[in-house]
């Protein structure tokens, strides 16, 4: 059983809810944190009593402040590869979990917590956050995926300017740009993210885990999404779920999906 330091982790209903535990430091990533995600998201992976999983900061002003900059400015050029490799790593991790993962973020999310927050399934924001890449501040460049996910998030463009300048954005502004699926107020931020998640949890697991292979294909360039689209669907017409929501749907009729 892995120990968590930095995490608290609370499994309910089927949610884990992972809450990055630093507040003092504005939940700052440090590579204990990473390997703790890495364990935690190992245990949503390895679980079957887990469904889906929540990653939220503790406190009301950061979801995540970014890397710990403290651990960052030690770094050599041989180090700082693999600090970012290994990142990279779990951050991948999460985005190709068959089971969703929602970001609730509740305050700053910035550098590798918007890198964070992006490589989620879902994100919902509180109306306080806010969101950016500020690295060149540092002299430095997003190192856990930002420079890829941001672009696929809001284009080109507009990430050009968001990673070349730092600038910060707004919750209502980051729901504009794509960059999150809701805005609540902070004080209905995780009953949004259950209520989203339950949504999710009422379909059957491994459609579920097929769209989200099926969407990251579009960012593979090694992979025809088509076929793995092709594929999943012929998997999913071989599954028990689909005898049951099509048995359910013409019975007019709950599905009650197990996930075969
Ligand atoms: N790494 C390490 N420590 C961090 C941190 C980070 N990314 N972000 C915040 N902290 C620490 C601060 O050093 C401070 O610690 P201290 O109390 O021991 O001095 C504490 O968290 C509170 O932060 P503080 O800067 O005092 O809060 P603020 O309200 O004045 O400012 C921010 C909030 C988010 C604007 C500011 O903390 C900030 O710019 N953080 C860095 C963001 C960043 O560049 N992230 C990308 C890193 S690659």
């Amino acid at each position: 059983m892995a120990i968590f330091e930095n995490l608290l982790l609370n499994q309910q209903n089927g949610i884990l809810t992972i809450t990055i535990n630093r507040a003092d430091k504005l939940n700052a990533l440090n590579i204990e944190t990473i390997r703790e995600i890495r364990n935690a998201m190992q245990q949503v992976y390895d679980d079957a009593s887990i469904k889906g999983a929540i990653i939220t900061g503790a406190g009301a002003k950061a979801f995540v402040a970014g890397a710990d900059i403290t651990e960052i400015a030690e770094l050599s050029e041989v180090t700082a590869r693999s600090f970012a490799e290994r990142g990279q790593e779990v951050f991948a991790m999460i985005e190709r979990s068959n089971k969703p993962v929602i970001a609730a973020v509740n305050g700053f999310a910035l550098g590798g917590g918007c890198e964070l927050a992006m490589a989620c399934h879902i994100r919902v924001a509180s109306e306080s956050a806010r969101f950016g890449q500020p690295e060149v501040n540092l002299g430095l460049i997003p190192g856990y995926g930002g420079t890829q996910r941001l672009t696929q998030l809001v284009g080109k463009g507009k990430a050009m300017e968001l990673m070349m300048t730092a600038d910060m954005v707004t919750a209502p502004e980051a729901l504009q740009l794509g960059l999150v699926n809701h805005v609540v107020p902070q004080e209905e931020l995780m009953s949004k993210s259950v209520e989203i998640m339950e949504k999710i949890m009422g379909k059957a697991p491994l459609a579920i885990g097929l769209v989200i292979e099926c969407v990251n294909a579009v960012f593979n360039k090694d992979e025809n999404g088509y076929q793995t689209e092709a594929n999943a669907f012929a998997r999913c017409c071989t599954s028990e779920d689909f005898v049951e929501g099509t048995s359910a749907f013409m019975e007019k009729r709950k599905a009650n999906f197990t996930g075969n």
